[in-house]
């Protein structure tokens, strides 16, 4: 069922302007902001189905502004098949009825803008379900929808072999033979993600209009899967050899091929500018656009437009892979900085639905999870907290044989587990379920997640008992209480939601801590703050002279300034001077 954009009410609540930082400038909203990304189906099941929902969602909305994060980002919860749970849209304008309907949709905007909150969404432009009623039509050679996808004709013999030799970003043919028309479908992901083709005028204008209904709605941002997929090279030319086995987070070709004719395509750089200024058109306040992307920090930067009139944000995926070492994290701070200069913006990405936790990364120390929070909480870029870091949750570990995700069906067949666990430690997950268990909130049955006699779509880590939000809550000390404390010091401080980022150089600073000064810009009178991270197992002193501690990982209890201050193991410390 197809619901025209128009026939939809219009918003009921513009969004409140009220979580705008409170010196505001001329600066959007969106730039100071924190996102907190939720996978619905694994934050809170509200109706014991064992999958998250809407509802689930809405009942804590109440834990999410007392947490302190601004922004909620949800995975799609489109009408979807689920073959790859909700990354797979078969209707872009009704919800899939096992996260709720659209009044709660409409419940979640209201509720969350009541609370002074934002409410981004997942839209995946590249690419719908093949069961999409467009891409049902489409297989019908000689409807008008057919040219709504990328069909070819096959090579000869008899159309058999794909049209050239393009691999999907998963590394196998990308190219799919269909049968009944004797033609062959792209598909930049998996088989049932049948690639939309924008060259057709009429794709455009239909995926403009899900993203106009959406922002009509009150929606206030949007991630966008896939971004740099869009166009592929209508030559068809082959791509070219390339000596890569893998692609990496800096650089997305791999497989032995340079992706050149199926990835940043300049016409998708050029939609992107389109894009900007549909999303910038609509009524209300400002909203966003932050995409997937993959390469260099230069190569990011292009999606954002050379007038920064492309989109506005987009992930950073290098801190994921970033060494913790004072060393690494100096040169990740300065190689942002460089890339994204005011008016852009980077963004601090600690993990998400398809990769590691990162807690993998820290063996669980939470102290290193306290160091990662204060970086990604005080450096100049939009942080990205996925649900669970903030109690510092940890993966499953989950035989790819019983995953559910559609990647680890498809590999399961050639790839050894323990190759699985070794790609994990690169960062590859080959089984997403991994990183999506359920929220851990308390530690009766289902960890809260869902009803106690229900049985959740995976299962409930089993440190949950132990490690969860109520027992956080109640412990000073706890990973928890730090986020708060860091989300409440970012609202409060210009210097950390809105000021520039100077890194302080090495040379004056004990071995292994890096310093960075955040300062408002001229004549905003605020104070600059001075944040200092020691990646070192020791004590490490550094001058405070005249300065005064804000916050320390350490918890309230941090030693009052004085003149030398002695930064504890793994310690990060932010100080206001003047
Ligand atoms: C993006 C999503 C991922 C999804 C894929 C296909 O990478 O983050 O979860 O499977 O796109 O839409
Ligand atoms: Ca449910």
């Amino acid at each position: 069922m197809q619901h025209h954009p128009a026939d939809s009410s219009p918003s009921s609540t513009p969004s409140p302007d009220s979580t705008a930082p409170p010196s505001s400038s001329a600066a959007p909203w969106w730039k100071g902001t924190t996102v907190y990304h939720i996978y619905p189906r694994s934050f809170a099941d509200d109706n014991g189905d064992g999958v998250g929902d809407l509802a689930g969602v809405i009942g804590k909305l109440d834990y999410l502004r007392d947490l302190g994060v601004e922004t909620l980002w949800l995975s799609p919860v489109f009408q979807s098949p689920q073959a790859d749970f909700g990354y797979d849209i078969s209707d872009h304008f009704s919800i899939a009825p096992e996260y709720g309907s659209l009044a709660e949709v409409r419940r979640l905007i209201d509720e969350a803008h009541a609370r002074g909150m934002k409410i981004v969404f997942d839209m995946v432009l590249n690419h719908t379900s093949n069961e999409h009623p467009w891409f049902r039509e489409a297989r019908h050679k000689g409807s008008p929808k057919r040219d709504w996808y990328i069909w070819r004709e096959g090579k000869k013999p008899g159309g058999k072999a794909p049209p050239n030799n393009w691999r999907s970003m998963l590394g196998g043919r990308g190219w799919h033979y269909d049968e009944a028309s004797g033609e062959w479908y792209w598909a930049t992901f998996l088989p049932f993600q049948p690639d939309l083709n924008y060259r057709n005028p009429e794709v455009k204008a239909a995926m403009l209009g899900v993203v106009r209904h959406w922002l009509e709605q009150g929606v206030d941002g949007l991630r966008l899967d896939l971004f740099n997929a869009i166009y592929k090279d209508a030559s068809f030319d082959h791509n070219p050899f390339s000596f890569r086995p893998f692609p990496s987070e800096d650089n997305p070709h791999g497989f032995f091929q340079r992706y050149h004719h199926t990835l940043d395509h300049p016409d998708t750089l050029a939609f992107a500018r389109e894009l900007r200024a549909v999303v910038d058109s609509i009524p209300g306040p400002p909203r966003f656009m932050v995409g997937e992307v993959f390469g260099d920090a230069e190569k990011l930067r292009e999606y954002c437009g050379e007038e920064a009139d492309g989109l506005h944000l987009v992930f950073l995926f290098k801190t994921l892979r970033t060494r913790l070492t004072a060393r690494s994290v100096r040169e990740l701070l300065g190689e942002f900085e460089r890339a994204f200069p005011a008016p852009l913006l980077p963004t601090f990405v600690l993990g998400n639905h398809d990769r590691p936790r990162v807690s993998h990364r820290l063996g669980g120390c939470p102290d290193k999870a306290k160091l990662l929070a204060t970086l990604q909480l005080t450096a100049r870029g939009v942080p990205f907290i996925y649900y669970g870091d903030e109690i510092g949750m940890k993966g499953g570990d989950i035989p790819m044989a019983i995953g559910k995700d559609p990647i680890a069906h498809r590999f399961r067949k050639f790839i050894p587990q323990f190759m699985a666990r070794w790609l994990r430690g690169l960062g590859i997950l080959l089984n997403r379920d991994e990183c999506r268990l359920p929220m851990q909130w308390h530690g009766g049955p289902n960890a809260g997640f869902s009803h106690a006699d229900a049985a959740p779509w995976l299962p409930v880590h089993p440190e949950s008992a132990d490690n969860n939000v109520a027992s956080q809550h109640e412990d000073p000390a706890s990973l928890l209480r730090c986020y708060r404390r860091l989300l409440a010091l970012r609202k409060e401080l210009p210097a950390l939601n809105q000021g520039e980022l100077e890194i302080i150089p090495a040379k004056g600073l004990p071995r292994d801590v890096v310093a960075f000064r955040r300062a408002p810009k001229e004549g905003e009178g605020s104070r600059a703050v001075d944040v200092y991270l020691s990646f070192s197992g020791k004590e490490r002193a550094v001058d405070l002279e005249g300065a005064e501690v804000l916050f320390s990982t350490r918890g309230d209890d941090a030693p009052p300034s004085s003149r030398s201050y002695s930064l504890a193991p793994l310690e990060g410390l932010v100080v206001a001077r003047g």
